[in-house]
């Protein structure tokens, strides 16, 4: 078994470099077997103030977006239209996410890494979870929200059940996603007896990153290839809707994918699943020390921060910020012509 492996990061000259062509949509990905071709890249509205933020269509028309429902996802499936997914933590990049017609929106754990900085995803509550959703909520308007139930939230139906109806009551998600194959597929069928719907997650699940001895790539040999087969037709028997396929062979997921009628969403699974998802501050270059191999950075927004706070901590000791127009002034007393000490 491989660790997800690390790769050097490139230097700050060619990380701002790349962002004049920060490519949405990779032009060399091959296209595979029965997909259909990437639509084009929306063009993005950038002038609304955020606390008045409402959906537009890209382009700057007023017909509102059609949301991502389950039945929607099921048919990209069906006529080979690749869903996109991200994991989405906040309200600002919820927008930007929606904007850019992301069609699933994801509040991962990896919240734990990301945003906590902890060294795994145990420590995440699901209270952190409810938090972060109820904000990245009031950001979407068309994509699909789902929940990261958190470690030890789902051990047994009896304890997933208020947790996950939480998420979605309190959290506002549209569904939960939990980590499992045959051991959770019961938990699963009662969530979607009880009307919640169930993302699964198999092979690679860091909340097992313990019991798997690090985050070592799953689905290796035939007994295990054989296992991870069982618990994708497990969980879609249970009644998910949806599987994420972490960090396994790419020819399994491929497989897998051809052999479940329900979508599969890769992560570190190669380009023959339905979907992909990729944790947003990775993908953006914010954590620019986590290089594994699956990742692929579009864009280098931790470069172009350092690059920003260092010009900002330069105007602000030099004195060029703020400038005159940043500045108020007051029209009623006309006093800014006069020296400071002049007025009593
Ligand atoms: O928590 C997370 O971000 C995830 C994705 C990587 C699938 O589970």
């Amino acid at each position: 078994m491989t660790d997800y492996k690390h790769r050097p990061t490139a230097g700050v000259a060619g990380q701002l470099s790349s962002l004049a062509d920060p490519p949405l949509i990779s032009s060399s990905r091959r296209p595979a077997a029965g997909k259909a071709p990437a639509e084009p890249a929306p063009t993005t509205p950038t002038d609304g103030p955020v606390a008045v933020y409402s959906a537009v269509s890209p382009g700057g028309g007023s017909k509102p977006r059609k949301p991502v429902r389950l039945p929607t996802l099921a048919r990209m499936k069906r006529k080979g239209t690749r869903i996109t997914a991200v994991t989405c933590y906040d309200a600002t990049f919820a927008r930007l996410v929606d904007d850019a017609h992301i069609d699933v929106v994801l509040v991962g754990d990896s919240l734990g890494n990301v945003i906590q900085g902890q060294e795994s995803t145990l420590p995440v509550t699901l209270d952190d979870i409810l938090y972060h959703c109820r904000s990245v909520r009031r950001g979407l308007r068309r994509a699909h929200l789902v929940a990261d139930m958190p470690f030890m939230t789902y051990h047994s139906v009896d304890v997933a059940l208020p947790n996950a109806a939480r998420l979605m009551a309190e959290g506002g998600a549209h569904a939960v996603k939990l980590e499992g194959g045959a051991d959770v597929a019961p938990t699963i069928a009662r969530l979607v007896g009880c009307g919640i719907p169930v993302m699964a997650h198999i092979g690679l699940t860091p909340q097992s990153v313990h019991a798997m001895g690090g985050h070592k790539i799953q689905g290796r040999g035939f007994a295990a290839r054989a296992s991870l087969l069982a618990d994708a037709r497990a969980v879609e028997a249970a009644g998910a809707y949806a599987v994420v396929l972490e960090g396994i062979p790419a020819r399994l997921a491929a497989e897998v994918t051809d052999a479940l009628t329900i979508p599969t969403i890769g992560i570190g699974a190669g380009v023959g699943c339905d979907g992909q998802i990729l944790v947003l501050y990775d993908m953006l270059g914010l954590n620019p020390e986590f290089t594994p191999k699956f990742l692929k950075r579009f864009a280098e927004l931790g470069a172009l921060t350092r690059a920003a706070l260092s010009a900002y901590r330069t105007e602000v000791r030099s004195g060029d910020f703020p400038g005159q127009e940043h500045e108020y002034h007051d029209p009623k007393t006309d006093l800014d012509s006069l020296p400071l000490k002049a007025v009593p």
